[in-house]
């Protein structure tokens, strides 16, 4: 660092010579007084000795004290407080410890405020990322997480162990070779509360402030994916099992009847019943499996067109009614004469329904009532999820059967899942009919909330929209 320009030229040197003749002036003074008063006089020596230590001294004074307040500046300055500059004599040599060092406190700010800023922005940048960013030292600590790490992890933004996101062996291991190899790396793990989320990790090197290794790991959520994923592979596996049963048993029947039933006439006869009626469900499996996956291509376009409720509920009610009596089931509809339009698919509406009370007949027994419960609500629950506070129709199924413990409410809409498998399957059930209810009611952007006591009975409540400006004019076709 070049000296400042204070420090250069004629005042310099100046300064130079007069501090050799203030360090010379005791002995000078000494010796001036001695042979003032005589070489040979000891008392004089005495004298003159004593002048030039108390000139010594007063020196020596001067320049502690010059010192002192130049040392108590240099501590202000390294708070920040530049105020407390001494008033050091022009051209001495604490005027050059000085200059030099209010140069460098100043560059040391300007360093700091600059480096504030950059950790600042850095901190902006990383906030505003959709995904989980975490800065880790080389002992695995993190030292900066981005808010959405602090939201997903539950997580302070710096302190904390990486163990506190994740113990996954795999990540470990993969930042530990980031940090002694400095190369990039990638894995994916679940965090430790959550073993149904996955995230995909890239770990790269960044060298830490201390100048140690450290790592930046960028988190990406795959979790969706995966639950496709799982979901496509639980739902083929389930699948091809329902489909396999009736097939076994036909299979089984065949080779029976080529065999020991071949003459036997009676048993052929039951035989071929049961081979119809495996046969039959397999043909409303794949019949529902082809349903659920027309809703699903549907799922995110809204139908468009009005549908009156009255006239839905009039033919299902009528479709199901020979089934109620077959079962000695006793359907009751209590519907208000003036209800309004809906935006709706009409064939899906008749499957929605038609749904609810087919279980309803099914599990509320004979000899029992299955009432449908028609209301208006001015505005839905909070609990109602899309149509919540909105004005709202409600179509409650209820029935007076055994009721549903409540560990299986909450899974009665997945595929495939029954609370008695055996019962269901022997009374034709292919345990798609509520996930088939589900996808209905979310395409008509609805709530289904289902509400079941053991030993009293069911109600499956549907809540639909009413459209803002109902229609007159109501037209019932295929959306
Ligand atoms: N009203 C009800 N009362 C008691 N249990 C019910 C009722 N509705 C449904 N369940 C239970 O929920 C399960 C799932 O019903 P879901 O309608 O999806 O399938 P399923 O009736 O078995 O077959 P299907 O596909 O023919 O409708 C049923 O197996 C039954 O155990
Ligand atoms: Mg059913």
């Amino acid at each position: 660092m070049p000296a400042p320009q204070h420090l250069r030229g004629p005042a310099s040197s100046f300064s130079q010579s007069r501090d050799t003749a203030v360090i010379a002036a005791p002995t000078l003074v000494a010796a001036v007084v001695w042979f003032a008063l005589g070489s040979t006089d000891l008392v004089a020596l005495a004298i003159g000795l004593a002048a030039g230590v108390l000139c010594a001294y007063l020196i020596a004074r001067h320049w502690i004290v010059q010192v002192k307040a130049l040392a108590r500046w240099i501590i202000g300055l390294g708070g920040g407080d530049e105020s407390q500059r001494p008033a050091v004599v022009f051209g001495s040599p604490l005027e050059w410890i000085m200059w030099p060092t209010l140069d460098l406190a100043r560059r040391l700010k300007r360093a700091e405020r600059l480096s504030t800023l950059h950790a600042r922005r850095l901190s902006t940048v990383l906030d505003a990322l959709a995904d989980p960013v975490l800065l880790v030292d080389q002992r695995s600590m993190i030292v900066e997480a981005n808010a959405a790490a602090q939201r997903t992890f539950n997580i302070e933004r710096a302190g904390v162990p990486l163990t506190r996101v994740t113990r996954d062996p795999g990540v470990l291991a993969a930042l530990g070779s980031v940090l002694a190899t400095k190369v990039a790396s990638s894995v994916t793990f679940s965090p430790i509360d959550d073993r149904l989320k996955l995230f995909a990790a890239s770990i790269a090197p960044l060298e830490n402030p201390d100048g140690g290794n450290g790592a930046v790991i960028a988190l990406r959520e795959q979790s969706e994916q995966l639950m496709i994923e799982r979901m496509r592979s639980d739902f083929v596996a389930n699948a091809s099992h329902e489909l396999k049963t009736p097939l076994a048993a036909i299979i089984g029947i065949i080779e029976t009847l080529r065999g020991p039933a071949r003459d036997d006439p009676a048993a052929r006869e039951m035989f071929l019943t049961t081979m119809e009626e495996e046969a039959r469900r397999m043909q409303r499996l794949v019949e529902d499996l082809l349903v659920l996956s027309q809703i699903e291509l549907a799922a995110r376009r809204p139908p468009e067109t009005r549908v009156s409720l009255r006239e839905i509920l009039d033919g299902t009610l009528a479709r199901m009614r020979p089934m109620a009596e077959a079962a000695r089931v006793r359907l009751v509809l209590d519907m208000p004469p003036d209800l309004p339009e809906l935006m709706g698919n009409p064939d899906q509406l008749h499957q929605l329904f038609g749904n609810l009370i087919d279980n309803a007949i099914k599990y509320g027994g004979p000899d029992k009532e299955v009432r449908i419960e028609v209301r208006v609500l001015e505005a839905a629950p909070p609990s109602a999820g899309p149509v919540a506070n909105r004005r709202a129709v409600e179509i409650a199924v209820v029935d007076q059967g055994e009721g549903i413990p409540p560990e299986h409410v909450p899974r009665l809409t997945e595929r495939f899942y029954r609370v008695d498998k055996g019962r269901s399957r022997k009374i034709g059930g292919t345990g798609l009919g509520l996930a088939i209810v589900k996808h209905i009611v979310r395409r008509h952007q609805g709530h289904l909330a289902i509400e079941s006591e053991v030993g009293r009975g069911s109600r499956f409540a549907v809540l639909l929209p009413i459209p803002p400006e109902p229609c007159h004019e109501s037209v019932t076709q295929s959306s």
